[in-house]
């Protein structure tokens, strides 16, 4: 199972922590922080991290690579599958956000460490909003668990997380998406809608079809099936 917490108080944030710590820290240490002053969000967003949030990043440093971004959706459905034990109604928006009514409940950065192009070690960094009372500056619609009436605490919900993501870790990295692709489509409501895939200059527009058997996102486009392997999926 998993190996170490280590808690802050306050950090920038604690997927900055972990990669500038990364040689000292062991394969599944955990860094939490109650808050951070610099949260990272994806796409060089910033995440805001006031207390009554959860903050924590996992350092995994796997012999075999071949299925890292898997272990990032398996992080976003051990999370989906947590918040939906506590009563609440979440959702996954791929790749890995998790959602309730279009709001963002919980997000996740996920970063490799590297050194002269040898990987070293993936950063999962979770956030959760927990008891938060006012998101109206995170920049994007959000909602915390605590505005949904769910009464948790940050340090039961990431018990939750962590157990959930490890019980299936081993077989995700040997094995890929396939290990938990039934599972993530019964989270994931949109199949049949028309979505945006925002990457770079070009969007992709289509229906959903599927996620692959790599948890590749299937497009139908006016052009043709696209399959799409990063991006953010916009209604
Ligand atoms: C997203 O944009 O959806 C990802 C948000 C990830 C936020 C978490 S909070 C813990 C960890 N530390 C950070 O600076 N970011 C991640």
């Amino acid at each position: 199972m998993y190996m170490r917490i280590f808690r802050f108080d306050e950090l920038d944030s604690t997927n900055t922590y972990a990669k500038r710590n990364c040689s000292l820290l062991t394969d599944r240490t955990v860094i939490c922080a109650r808050r951070q002053t610099a949260g990272r969000g994806r796409l060089n967003r910033t995440w805001l991290s006031q207390e009554g949030g959860l903050y924590f990043s996992v350092v995994l440093k796997p012999q075999k690579t071949d299925f890292l971004a898997n272990l990032t959706q398996l992080m976003a459905l051990s999370a989906c599958k947590s918040i939906q034990s506590l009563g609440v109604p979440a959702h996954l928006k791929w790749p890995n956000d998790v959602l309730i009514n279009d709001k963002k409940l919980c997000g996740i950065l996920s970063e490799a460490v590297t050194v002269q192009n040898t990987f070293q070690a993936l950063v999962l960094g979770v956030g959760v909003n927990v008891r938060q009372k006012d998101l109206s500056c995170a920049g994007q619609p959000a909602v915390s668990l605590a505005e949904m009436g769910a009464n948790t605490e940050e340090e039961i919900i990431l018990r939750q997380i962590l157990d959930c993501f490890f019980a299936s870790y081993e077989e995700v990295l040997l094995n890929g998406f396939s290990v938990i692709r039934t599972d993530y489509l019964k989270v994931f409501p949109y199949i049949g809608k028309e979505v945006e895939i925002r990457h770079g200059i070009n969007p992709a527009r289509g229906t959903v079809q599927t996620i692959s058997p790599n948890g590749e996102l299937v497009l139908q486009t006016a052009t043709g099936q696209a399959i799409i392997s990063i991006g953010d999926m916009c209604l």
